[in-house]
């Protein structure tokens, strides 16, 4: 297929294939091939939607008997089979063993329809406007979550104001060095601070977006314990860094916390196809019928596929091979680091890593390196502040095998131009 057919027809919006400008046609596990028959080894993941690797067997051997059934399609938010039986899987499988207790709100199906049904909820329940987000953070694109999302680029591209929303320092970068905690406690404690008291405040546990950059578990506890203080509800978006990324099933686990609020897509289909949840606490569940809708907010098919990955969780040991996958990735990126330059920095955890390029002189020298990768056969992309972060974001059933062949292509590309 000739690629003009996009380049002439297709928006100047679209952004992924100018990284990646080859056709696609199949894929499976962690490899992706394109039209000329050339394979390309994926760390990248659907930027978090394949945890499980492109068209698991598990998943599409139940995609295809419940096509062949003429299961139900499309059901807005009627009962169905296959929403009952995603339900009961992520019960099952995920809430009940944690002992957690949430209700759960299907919404459109993309991450930002469950960060807006969200911030509704959150802002309904306690009356109040504002809420708090973190610099750095990321939540999608529609008009609520951009204005949580700080990323400037994006916030210009509203073309209006983003109100209600008031940016908190993450614990990163020059805002490290001082009591994030302290500060944000004081802005609320101080009735002339000049900061309307948010409803709730939104957060990544990893900024995946914003640079791969891991709030500590001892910051997450005090922002919980700052939340309870303060009566302010805390929403985690577990959207990218959720359903395994990080070595437990929700980010947030390793602080041994509970979100008021959590907002899950991406991998929890299984697959890649569209869904996205919102995970209350009971009492915060105050929607009235029909109050927050939307026509595709039951994805039949995502219900199938997402309750095949959910039932087999437990017995899929994720969380006990990522340690040593985890150790590969950060002793090859050390290695790296120690080779190359030791400017780089890396941080990281589970199966998300990053390193990061922003002490380099050269601010294009990252893109020359992803732009070798993929010609060397590698999907690999950038995130961070300044896009100066390369992003290591295999899917999780990636072997060791798979990890060493994308570190070394990286190798490879580094050498050519460090
Ligand atoms: C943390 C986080 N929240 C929300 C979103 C938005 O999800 P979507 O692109 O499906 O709207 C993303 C997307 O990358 C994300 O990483």
């Amino acid at each position: 297929m000739r690629k003009e057919v996009f380049e002439q027809y297709e928006s100047e919006v679209r952004s992924y294939c100018r990284a990646f400008p080859t056709v696609f046609t199949r894929a499976k596990g962690s490899y992706i091939e394109a039209e000329d028959g050339r394979r390309y080894l994926d760390f990248f993941a659907g930027a978090g939607a394949l945890n499980y690797g492109h068209n698991p067997d598990f998943v599409k051997e139940r995609l295809i008997a419940y096509l062949q059934s003429d299961g139900i399609m499309h059901a807005l938010d009627m009962y169905t089979d296959a929403k009952g039986k995603f339900i009961q899987a992520l019960q099952d499988n995920i809430l009940l063993p944690r002992k957690f207790n949430y209700r759960i709100q299907f919404t459109g199906p993309t991450g930002t329809n469950a960060v807006e049904a969200a911030l509704k909820i959150a802002r309904k329940v306690k009356g109040r406007s504002n809420i708090f987000a973190f610099q750095g953070g990321f939540h999608g694109m529609s008009l609520g979550s951009l204005a949580c999302t700080g990323n400037q680029y994006n916030r210009k591209g509203a073309g209006t104001t983003l109100p209600n929303v008031t940016f908190m320092p993450y614990p990163f970068g020059p805002m490290a060095q001082i009591d994030t905690i302290a500060y944000i406690d004081a802005v609320l404690s101080d009735p002339s601070s000049g900061i309307d008291k948010p409803a709730a405040m939104l957060l990544e546990t990893v900024q995946a977006e914003g640079g791969v950059v891991v709030a500590s578990a001892e910051w997450l506890q005090k922002i919980r314990a700052l939340c309870d203080k303060h009566d302010i509800l805390m929403i985690v978006d577990d959207i990218q860094v959720g359903c395994g990324r990080t070595g437990k099933f929700f980010s947030f686990e390793r602080a041994g916390i509970q979100p008021d609020i959590i907002t899950l897509s991406k991998s929890i289909s299984g697959c890649g196809l569209p869904l996205a949840i919102v995970l209350l606490k009971p009492e915060i569940d105050k929607w009235g019928p029909g109050e927050h809708n939307g026509t595709f907010r039951g994805n039949q098919l995502a219900f199938v596929s997402g309750a095949a990955a959910l039932e087999r969780w437990p017995q899929m040991q994720l969380e006990q091979q990522m340690q040593s996958k985890a150790q590969l990735l950060e002793q090859g990126c050390k290695q790296l680091i120690e080779r190359f330059d030791s400017r780089l920095t890396l941080r990281g955890l589970g199966m998300i890593w990053g390193i990061d390029f922003s002490a380099m002189s050269d601010p294009d020298l990252i893109e020359r390196v992803l732009a070798t990768c993929f010609e060397n056969g590698l999907i690999i992309e950038n995130c961070g502040r300044k896009g100066q972060v390369m992003k290591f974001l295999p899917p999780l059933v990636a072997s060791e095998a798979e990890l060493k062949e994308g570190l070394d292509i990286i190798e490879q590309a580094m050498q050519k131009h460090f």
